[in-house]
């Protein structure tokens, strides 16, 4: 039987990796976006006639509060089990401390931290009822190493990895799991944005030989965690950045 996955932020990156990672193997998605393009429907199209997975296209803006609740309300109002949400969409910001206004931190945590909490209690409301669930939370590397210049992404990222582990232990009596991926530079756009000078100095820091993320490793990752195989991992947050520090 097929399982059901709710994926944000997949209509491009490290989401549309897990989009198709998920419908190619055994799920039918809820692949959410901000907005409706032509570009978003026909690959949902394509991927739906070539793995036979349902995949519903939900629209909401994670800046925007009434917007996730009627999205989430949506999908809820399909009554089906909610096997995997995948919490992937989020905003990067760079900025020296002295430099980062305060509004933008508001702007920055409004998406990577309050949006992520209030899909997640959304959603997670629904999972104690069905006395099963996993939650996976993207995270960053930028979340775990105190770089220079991420002032207001890294530390929302921070904020998010304190907030899975702490749900990990809250929703863990109703068999839900919560868990997070914090990937070193990957090759999206967002990973592409950081100085070629940032990207040079974090691939030197790294054990292996250096390159960038793929987002389909990322993508392989979720799939592992929201495996069987993965029944025992929670309160976890995997750290994929080839043993480096950025
Ligand atoms: N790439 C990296 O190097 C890296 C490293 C560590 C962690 N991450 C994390 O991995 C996740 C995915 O990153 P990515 O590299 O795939 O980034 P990306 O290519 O920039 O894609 C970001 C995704 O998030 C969506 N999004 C952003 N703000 C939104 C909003 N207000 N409402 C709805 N959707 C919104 C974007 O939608 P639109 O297309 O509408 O903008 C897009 O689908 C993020 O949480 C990011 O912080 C990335």
């Amino acid at each position: 039987m097929r399982k059901n996955v709710i994926i944000t932020g997949s209509n491009r990156g490290i989401g549309r990796a897990m989009l198709e990672k998920f419908a190619a193997n055994g799920y039918d998605v809820w692949a959410c976006a901000r907005r409706e393009t032509e570009e978003f429907l026909s690959a949902i199209k394509n991927l739906s006639n070539d793995t036979g997975a349902s995949i519903t296209p939900i629209y909401f803006d994670l800046s925007d509060e009434n917007e996730i609740r009627d999205g989430i309300k949506k999908i809820l109002s399909e009554k089906k089990n909610i096997d995997v949400l995948i919490n992937n969409a989020g905003v990067a910001y760079g900025g020296a401390f002295t430099m980062t206004p305060i509004k933008k931190m508001r702007e920055i945590y409004e998406v990577n931290v309050f949006a992520q909490v209030n899909i997640m209690q959304l959603v997670a409301r629904k999972m104690i009822r069905q006395n099963s669930g996993c939650i996976i939370n993207m995270c960053s590397a930028a979340g775990i190493f105190a770089n220079p210049g991420f002032l207001a992404y890294g530390s929302s990222k921070a904020a998010l990895i304190w907030i899975t582990k702490m749900a990990a232990k809250e929703l863990g009596r109703y068999s839900i799991r919560v868990n997070g991926i914090a990937p070193s530079f990957t090759d999206t756009d967002m990973g592409r944005y950081n100085s070629e000078e940032k990207l040079k100095e974090h691939l030197q820091t790294m054990a292996l030989p250096p390159r960038m993320l793929s987002p389909r490793e990322v993508a392989d990752a979720a799939f592992y965690i929201a495996s069987d195989s993965a029944a025992f991992l929670t309160g976890q947050v995997l750290q994929l950045d080839g043993g480096g520090s950025a």
